[in-house]
């Protein structure tokens, strides 16, 4: 799945006790794309939505007749429907232009796609060394697959091996799966008992949310402040009150592509020598060392180990989730699940690799845990296509990084651009898109709407505290030159208007 819709709910109100800023809310009625009960000024619970569907129950002939649904587990019959991003081919019926017309900014995808060409790292020391490997790109992979018709190896030891030498980290810490999604589901059917609790910090991922409901577990919600920075102080009371069983961490966060834990980020963005000024000193301040106190000057960005530390402290399940890591600058804590018992850290080729339709992801996993994964995994989570087009994604680092790094450039690029537009506000992120806020009177959602019109699909978020903001994946340069033409003529429009 790819990244998940923010929508409005419908109808009935879950059961809330709040207090302080946290609500505690039954996941079975809070259905994935709805419940944020965020206020982004007041940092405090303000209420939960969730749409319930009531129970067929027929009378016939005055004896009741149950239909199908009385089958299904009752915390499941009142979870919302998912509202899926709609793909090329159905966006390309109802917009009544062509897949290639279409310019998909919506959903986080990585446009340079898997490697599309053999490339042959050295061919001259390819010649004076004959065990040099071949890099094979992904289609071909697939094209020469010798046994699709065997199932895939239940413990996917290739990619795993891959992943181990990619990563530093033995094999032995490392699953896979069918996209990270499908771990956060696994993690949550090993880990929660229906009625157990979850901390979740909105706005973030709706999966967590999403998979709690499915699982019947409960979700505190610990809101993100207004920078999106993470109220470590509120978890650590939450986690002692509620006994919740895990927490799920982003980072970089997904909708606002800032990294965990970093609040003078911001600072540095200002492009002003007293923000740079001023985070250096907060730097040094949280006690870290002369070495990444330099790399805010470096990479314009830190991520605080000692805060993650204290969340390591707490006695709860943390599963840090690094979908955009690649994009950040900063190094995984993939290695960190070897000190840490109570740590899992996600990863994805979705966005790495351009891999997000043949759904792969993996996950570092203290070996006291992964055992347990294991058992309880389906047996064929991974296809032969995906172990092949992930293995041979791993065979082209050159590749890789070059994507990378024109994302993280047009990142940059599309910023400043956004920067521009008199009605937008964006976020500085490390991520692969950009969150920005629609001002000056303009509608987020019409806007989304008005661009989707032109052929360019970018995201909006119905809820309350995100309704006035757009997300936009970041494409190729072309791709952000038809958005920035197109945001131009709505401005020269709405200015007309
Ligand atoms: C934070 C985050 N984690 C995980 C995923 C899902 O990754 P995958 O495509 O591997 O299931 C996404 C997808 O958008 C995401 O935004």
């Amino acid at each position: 799945m790819g990244a998940i819709g923010f929508h409005s709910s419908s109808s009935s109100v879950c059961p809330i006790k709040s207090s302080g800023g946290v609500t505690r809310c039954s996941a079975a009625y809070s259905s994935r794309p709805s419940c944020f009960p965020f206020d982004m000024n007041q940092g405090r619970r303000v209420n939960c939505m969730a749409s319930t569907i009531p129970v067929q129950e027929m009378k016939e002939e005055g004896q009741l007749r149950l239909t199908g649904d009385s089958f299904i587990r009752p915390h499941l019959r009142k979870l919302s429907p998912y509202h899926p991003i709609l793909p090329f081919e159905v966006l390309s019926t109802r917009l009544g232009r062509k897949p290639e017309d279409i310019i998909k900014l919506d959903a986080n995808e990585n446009p340079y796609g898997p490697p599309p060409e053999a490339s042959y790292k050295n061919k001259t020391s390819k010649l004076r060394n004959p065990f040099l490997v071949i890099e094979t790109p992904v289609s071909e992979a697939l094209g020469s697959m010798k046994f699709p018709y065997i199932y895939p190896d239940p413990e996917s030891r290739r990619l795993r091996g891959a992943l181990a030498q990619d990563s530093g980290l033995g094999s032995e810490y490392i699953l896979a799966g069918c996209g990270a999604d499908e771990l956060i589901d696994l993690i949550m059917r090993c880990v929660l008992d229906p009625g157990d609790k979850i901390v979740d910090c909105p706005p973030t991922f709706t999966m967590y949310e999403f998979d709690a409901a499915v699982n019947g577990a409960l979700v505190v919600k610990v809101p993100r402040k207004s920078d999106f920075s993470l109220d470590t102080e509120l978890i650590a009371e939450v986690v002692e009150q509620e006994s919740p069983k895990c927490i799920f961490l982003t980072s970089p966060n997904n909708p606002d592509g800032r990294l965990l834990f970093l609040a003078f980020y911001d600072l540095i963005f200002l492009d002003d020598a007293i923000g740079l000024m001023q985070s250096m000193f907060n730097c040094i301040i949280a006690g870290s060392d002369m070495i990444t106190c330099v790399g805010i000057l470096l990479f314009h960005s830190i991520i605080s180990d000692e805060v993650l530390l204290k969340i390591l402290d707490l006695p709860i399940l943390v599963v840090l989730d690094e979908a955009y890591i690649e994009f950040s600058g900063i190094e995984s804590r993939m290695q960190w699940v070897k000190k840490h018992e109570n740590l899992i850290v996600l990863r994805t080729f979705s966005k790495r690799a351009g891999l997000a339709g043949l759904r792969v992801g993996y996950g570092a996993f203290p070996l006291s845990i992964i055992e347990y994964l294991w058992r309880a995994k389906q047996p064929y989570n991974v296809s032969v296509a995906a172990e092949i087009s992930a293995c041979a994604a791993l065979k082209n680092p050159d590749y890789l990084e070059k994507v990378k790094m024109a994302l993280v450039e047009e990142r940059e690029r599309l910023f400043q651009l956004l920067k521009e537009v008199p009605f937008l506000n964006p976020y500085p992120s490390h991520s692969n898109f950009i969150l920005s806020e629609v001002m000056s009177g303009m509608d987020a959602k019409k806007l989304k709407e008005d661009l989707a019109t032109m052929g360019v699909m970018i995201r909006h978020f119905n809820t309350k505290e995100l309704k006035s903001c757009i997300r936009v994946s970041v494409g190729k340069p072309e791709h952000t030159d038809i958005l920035m033409e197109c945001l131009k003529s709505l401005s020269l429009n709405s200015s007309l208007c």
